[in-house]
């Protein structure tokens, strides 16, 4: 061991280390001379072998090998990795300068935005929100609801009866979800219940086969027409954010007694407008107090109950809203109208 073997190491790791195309060769290399079992641990380990007056020469002539190696496997470590800046960069088919792409976000449905909306409105007044199925039965859509088979009010809400056994609809209303919350909540209760609801209609503008309802009930003891202008009023008063002046004009359906339809004035005009048809009043939605055959079609006395229930038009009120002027958008799943809300 001597001089000329540490030189002719030397040159050997730095052509080794020359050749090193990659990172995984370099280490290899620095594992070779470098590591726990390598070429200049084991010289070192033979130090205590070397007559006493050579050690010391000896260890440090290791010791410089030792960092020159070590220099050199850094050196070649930068310079590899410069080369691979240098080949991405010359790589015109990446561009690690052109900002992310952003990923497209979604907005909530008008109907959805007005409908979280007024269930907030209501149940901060003790109402809780109720869901029935699309599909009915014959039962909870009419017949409890104090519309018997041959009634005329079949006629006119042009149902969809499904095929197959049982007589099952679409429902055409919301109502039904009123039996459903009496049977299972009993009195007194307050709910609402909003939903999609289908009719059987050629479609235009302002007639749609699929649409949307909230539906309004509570039975309680003592309930009066004024409780029902009352929540009325304020409904109103979330929805245009003011107080507005209301009208009920007589309304029939066989589920209320009284029936009423409740008018608004017009929230967009002082003297007529296309909205309120110059009337300056706006047909706002159908309510009424519980026909006391659909409290015992629930089992509910009608002696000790009593109630008022309305259904109001989610569609319409959400067209009213945003001043959309063709019921068919609401369902289009159309990009265009659904990013502006
Ligand atoms: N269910 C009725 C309809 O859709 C509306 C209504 C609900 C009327 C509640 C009065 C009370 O035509």
């Amino acid at each position: 061991m001597n001089t000329a073997d540490l030189d002719a190491a030397l040159a050997r790791a730095r052509e080794e280390i020359r050749a090193s195309s990659d990172d995984a060769g370099l280490k290899a290399v620095e594992r070779k001379y470098l590591g726990k079992g390598g070429t200049l641990a084991a010289w070192l380990a033979e130090i205590p072998r070397l007559p006493p007056e050579q050690r010391g020469a000896f260890g440090k002539a290791v010791n410089e090998l030792k960092r020159a190696i070590a220099d050199g496997i850094a050196a070649r470590g930068a310079e590899l990795e410069r080369e691979r800046t240098e080949r991405a960069l010359a790589d015109t088919s990446f561009d690690p300068s052109l900002p992310p792409p952003v990923a497209p976000r979604g907005s909530l449905h008008p109907i959805t935005q007005v409908t979280r909306e007024i269930e907030d409105l209501f149940t901060s007044m003790g109402y809780q929100v109720v869901d029935g199925p699309e599909v009915e039965t014959d039962w909870n859509n009419f017949e409890a609801l104090n519309i018997p088979q041959d009634h005329p009010a079949r006629d006119s809400q042009d149902t969809f009866y499904m095929s197959g056994p049982g007589k099952l609809v679409l429902r055409t209303h919301t109502s039904p979800v009123q039996i459903r919350a009496m049977r299972r909540f009993r009195p007194p209760l307050r709910v609402i219940a909003p939903g999609k609801v289908f009719r059987n209609e050629a479609t235009d503008a302002s007639h749609e086969h699929t649409f949307h309802q909230l539906e309004g009930l509570v039975v309680d003891k003592g309930v009066s027409v004024a409780h029902l202008v009352h929540a009325m009023k304020t409904l109103l008063r979330g929805i245009f954010q003011r107080d507005l002046e209301i009208r009920l004009r007589p309304g029939y359906f066989p589920f209320v007694e009284p029936g009423f339809e409740l008018d608004a004035r017009c929230p967009f005009c002082t003297e007529g407008c296309s909205v309120c048809k110059r009337t300056r009043w706006i047909e706002l939605l159908p309510c009424g107090l519980v026909h006391p055959n659909v409290l015992r079609a629930c089992d509910v006395d009608p002696e000790e109950w009593g109630g008022f229930a309305f259904g109001l038009g989610l569609s319409r009120l959400v067209m009213l809203r945003y001043g959309i002027d063709d019921v068919r958008l609401l369902l289009s799943g159309e990009l265009r109208f659904l990013e502006q809300f």
